[in-house]
């Protein structure tokens, strides 16, 4: 690491930010350490605001199935709207929505609780109720926000479905979630685009194909021709115009379900990962404290779609419980232009920004050929504090961002966590810590990561490890919805002692003791911080039926998208080459969109007569991730049984 710049708070930001210097944050360790659910229930008392107060802390006689707060009482969309708005802070501006085409609406804090209590009234209209399952299929939108706090606000556990997946990919989440009710608009826009989201609706509930479902609610957004089926579809604006704008928040149990949300994992379907409502709202309140040392005056913009956990935490539920003032963008970052996100910053002087390792790789290559969007053009001089998250960033994008962006004045805080964990786990604190590009550096205080061998032994410093958290905390993933056994499965293996097992690969710095995460150590994919399972995209490619017999799928970098889908295909006909390898290389890739989402679709397919195989039959997918990197094979291929498909694979389309 000694050949990484460092970089130390400064001064100024020891002396203002919500943890002081490294004072503060042993200060904090110190205090977790001592008396861990003590740390915890202080911070849950401070921060939250409950209708029962809880006298019980930390439940763990059933572990994992953990227990936080569980004899109390709460509701998460009061904690976020309500108590600033009895706190005298009702035209603070909560949102301000900028769309596609730059119009901007700001919506105050009375604001936002009246539209939220009229959702909250129609929802309990249309017979919803606490516990009931509603599915989001929504774009970036003040009304996205309106519908997630309008399910917490009634104790339905919403499932945001991100507007990027498929049908399929829509009825699988709706089926598994026993949903009664889905929230989608009529179309997103994006990019200058109309694109569809309730014909995509129809397509995933046709044939009766959820028949648990029982309302599709239409929010317009372009006004664009959808179809209609009485007596299932209803307009959003028609259901709620007549709603009273105050509704009685549904006190809840803190262990009450907030939200699934679906995830790839290793094998099978995704998973809807539960989260809490109370250990939940804690750490999306504490970290955005902390981490980015929100105040009154902030704005604070997470680039996130409401589609992924960070959307949620970031955008939905942790700077609204603080009382902050946030930006939510419908478009993207190259829409009109590669400028975008600076002219946003500009424009509506942000003061913390939060976006991922991806964009910012590819608006590095944008301003590199085009001078007038480069940052540099735009005053970004409110900036104060950046954030980057989903994906490693390479130290090169790193001090491309601090520099350019923000100005090298700007600390960065480099946040590792996942859907699983509900909040940072490991991240840099802007008022403590001495930064080193490409390092997440220390745990948030409290969380006990730690680097552990296959049997969940602490590894030395400098050797790397099995990523795990050996206590249990608050906002963690609570179970597999319908699935205990998974859970347990993938998150608690019997070998490694108890711990919670994150599927990351990491080394601690030999020195400092940072934390540095090398990837994912089970078939995992991150794809512009998109997270994929190479068999969920093996399964979609040989449902194409007609075409393919076989499919092995690996990862390779890439350095825009992170890692690339390199998908190894066996044909049901002979071996194409030339204009028909791309052509049907086309078809499946459109079929991987259809069945997935067209954020799945592999970026290089190569075929073969067969693939390579141990003489057992196993595939060797080590073999092929070198393969598909371009590598020349040197490893020992005495076992394959059928070398000459080698030289096949060689070619991408
Ligand atoms: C996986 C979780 C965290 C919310 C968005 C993604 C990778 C995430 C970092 C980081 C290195 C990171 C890990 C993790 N990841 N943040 N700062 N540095 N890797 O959530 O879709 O659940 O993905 O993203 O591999 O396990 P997710």
């Amino acid at each position: 690491m000694s050949t990484l710049n460092t970089y130390a708070p400064s001064p100024e930001w020891v002396a203002n930010a919500h943890v002081k210097g490294e004072a503060g944050y042993a200060a904090l360790v110190a205090e977790a350490e001592k008396d861990y659910a003590g740390y915890w229930a202080r911070l849950a008392r401070e921060l939250l605001s409950w209708q029962t107060p809880f006298t019980k802390t930390l439940n763990d006689s059933d572990a994992p199935f953990f227990k936080w707060f569980e004899d109390g009482k709460l509701n998460v969309s009061y904690n976020c709207l309500d108590r600033h708005v009895e706190a005298g802070k009702g035209d603070k501006t909560a949102l301000i929505f900028e769309a596609d085409d730059g119009a901007v609406t700001r919506v105050t804090y009375a604001e936002l609780l009246a539209k939220v209590s009229q959702l909250a009234n129609a929802l309990k209209a249309r017979g919803i109720q606490k516990g009931d399952r509603v599915v989001i299929y929504m774009p970036m939108s003040v009304e996205g926000v309106v519908a997630m706090q309008a399910c917490a606000r009634i104790g339905a556990t919403h499932s945001v479905v991100f507007g990027g997946f498929s049908a399929q990919s829509l009825r699988d989440r709706v089926q598994d979630a026993g949903a009664v009710a889905l929230i989608c608009a009529d179309e997103q826009q994006r990019g200058g685009k109309a694109l569809p989201l309730k014909a995509i609706v129809d397509e995933a509930l046709a044939d009766n194909s959820c028949p648990t479902l029982k309302d599709v609610i239409v929010y317009r957004r372009t006004g664009g021709n959808i179809g209609w089926v009485e007596g299932r579809d209803l307009w959003l604006h028609e259901l709620t115009a007549a709603q009273p704008t105050t509704c009685a928040p549904e006190w809840v149990e803190s262990e009450h379900p907030l939200f699934l949300l679906y995830t790839s994992g290793s094998t099978g379907k995704p998973k809807g990962v539960q989260h809490s409502t109370g250990g939940y709202l804690l750490h999306a309140a504490l970290t955005t404290k902390w981490t980015f040392d929100l105040k009154d005056d902030d704005i604070f913009w997470c680039t996130a779609d409401i589609g992924w956990v960070t959307g949620h935490t970031y955008i939905t539920y942790g700077p609204l419980a603080l009382g902050g003032t946030e930006i939510v963008f419908e478009g993207v970052p190259t829409y009109p232009d590669a400028g975008r996100f600076w002219q946003m910053i500009q424009k509506h002087k942000v003061t913390i920004f939060y976006t991922a390792p991806t964009a910012i790789r590819s608006l590095i290559k944008a301003a590199e050929s085009n001078e007038a969007v480069h940052p540099k053009k735009y005053d970004l001089s409110s900036l104060r504090l950046l954030g980057s998250v989903g994906e490693p960033i390479n130290p090169a994008a790193w001090e491309w961002y601090h520099q350019h962006v923000g100005g090298s004045r700007c600390p960065i805080v480099d946040t590792f966590w996942q859907t699983e964990t509900g909040g940072h786990m490991i991240t840099p604190l802007p008022g403590v810590t001495t930064l080193v590009p490409g390092s997440c550096t220390l745990p948030f205080p409290g969380i006990t990561t730690a680097i552990v061998d296959e049997t969940g032994n602490d590894v030395p410093n400098g050797q790397g490890g099995i990523l795990v958290v050996k206590k249990p905390w608050p906002s963690m993933i609570r179970t597999i919805w319908g699935d205990p056994e998974r859970f347990k499965k993938s998150y608690y293996p019997a070998e490694l002692k108890g711990y919670y097992l994150a599927g990351d690969g990491a080394i601690r710095d030999a020195e400092t003791g940072y934390f540095t995460i090398t990837g994912r150590i089970d078939d995992v994919l991150n794809v512009s911080g998109h997270r994929m399972g190479t068999m969920e995209i093996e399964s979609a490619l040989v449902s194409c039926t007609e075409l393919v017999a076989e499919a092995a799928v690996v990862g390779r970098p890439d350095d825009t998208t992170g890692e690339a889908i390199c998908a190894f295909v066996v044909l049901k006909r002979p071996r194409p080459s030339g204009d028909e390898a791309k052509a049907i290389a086309k078809q499946l890739r459109d079929h991987v969109a259809k069945e997935i989402g067209p954020i799945a679709k592999p970026k290089d397919i190569r075929f073969g007569d067969n693939l390579p195989k141990t003489r057992s039959g196993k595939i060797m997918r080590r073999l092929l991730r070198s393969v598909a990197k371009g590598e020349s094979v040197t490893q020992d291929t005495s076992t394959l049984e059928n070398p000459a498909i080698l030289e096949q694979l060689g070619q991408a389309y």
